[in-house]
């Protein structure tokens, strides 16, 4: 459940300062949004997947649909709002690092109203930030309440509820989005186990090249990430939090879901865009 979004993106040099023009590459239209990233990764991982969100009745919301379509995504839960889709401005500089900023567009009318029970009943629901607050928690309470397991990417970092907080298994963050949370930044096995006492089930720590820490009743795990070349990290940690889900639903322990999990993140940050990145079941991860 969450954001799609069409990615409109421009290699840079360099990113403008303040009253600067730059020049940047050709645009790309990509399907995006972490919702539909993570829905499109898990489906073409081999998941059962179905998404519960909100397109607009534009042109991008033709294309959003498409490619979760495509990927084998169930779409009976995916709306339409009269108005323009989520779309995401993303810069990305030579080093493969990107800046983004969220239009919401249709995503911002997901509501409690939209939920559906029976979906809230998978094995496992994921969510992010980049739909309303309130529908996360009603979904997540629901969810948490049919015996599902609640994965939460705390993505844009934003404050929550502890009762939120207390349903996650795991909650996922990336080290900005764990020093938000803990209100200042420290190692990241230290962020991971004061997080863990701060109330989620278990926590994971996204580290970028460096792979994710998980952290849970039995201890706190690194989790190395091969190494390989990037060319954009959109979306990788979208990539990364769907093979999670799929490995979790299929009753792997969080430190093994994640030792999978962060060698599907390293497959996607080797090709341009966030879904145009994620791997097939059948091909080889990096190692
Ligand atoms: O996590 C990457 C995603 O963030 C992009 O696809 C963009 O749409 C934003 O939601
Ligand atoms: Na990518």
């Amino acid at each position: 459940m969450g954001s799609v979004n069409a990615d409109l993106v421009v290699s840079v040099d360099r990113r403008p300062a303040p009253g600067e023009t730059v020049l940047g590459s050709d645009l790309a239209t990509y399907p995006g949004g972490k919702g539909a990233n993570q829905a499109v990764a898990a489906a073409r991982l081999g998941a059962r997947t179905a998404i519960l969100a909100r397109i607009g009745d534009d042109g991008h919301g033709d294309l959003l649909r498409a490619a979760l379509a495509e990927a084998g995504v169930d779409l009976g839960h995916l709306l339409v709002t009269p108005g323009p889709s989520g779309v995401a401005l993303i810069t990305v500089d030579p080093d493969g690092d990107n800046s983004i900023i969220v239009s919401p567009g249709a995503n911002a009318h997901l509501a409690p109203s939209d939920l559906d029970s029976g979906l809230l009943s998978a094995a496992v629901v994921s969510f992010q930030l980049e739909i309303p607050l309130p529908t996360v928690e009603a979904a997540a309470r629901t969810a948490a309440a049919n015996g599902a397991r609640v994965v939460l990417n705390l993505s844009p970092a934003t404050a929550i509820p502890d009762d939120l907080l207390a349903l996650c298994d795991p909650l996922v963050v990336n080290e900005h989005e764990a020093a938000f949370l803990l209100g200042a930044r420290d190692d990241p096995a230290s962020m991971a186990t004061a997080l863990l006492a701060r109330g989620p089930r278990s926590v994971v720590i996204t580290l970028g090249p460096e792979g994710a820490l998980t952290a849970d009743a039995t201890g706190v795990t690194a989790v190395p990430s091969p190494k390989v070349e990037v060319v954009d990290t959109t979306g990788a940690g979208d990539a990364f939090t769907a093979a999670l889900c799929l490995r979790l639903a299929r009753g792997d322990t969080l430190a093994d879901a994640a030792r999978h999990a962060v060698r599907v993140g390293a497959a996607a940050v080797r090709k341009p865009g966030a879904q145009s990145s994620y791997p097939t079941a059948d091909e080889p991860l990096p190692t």
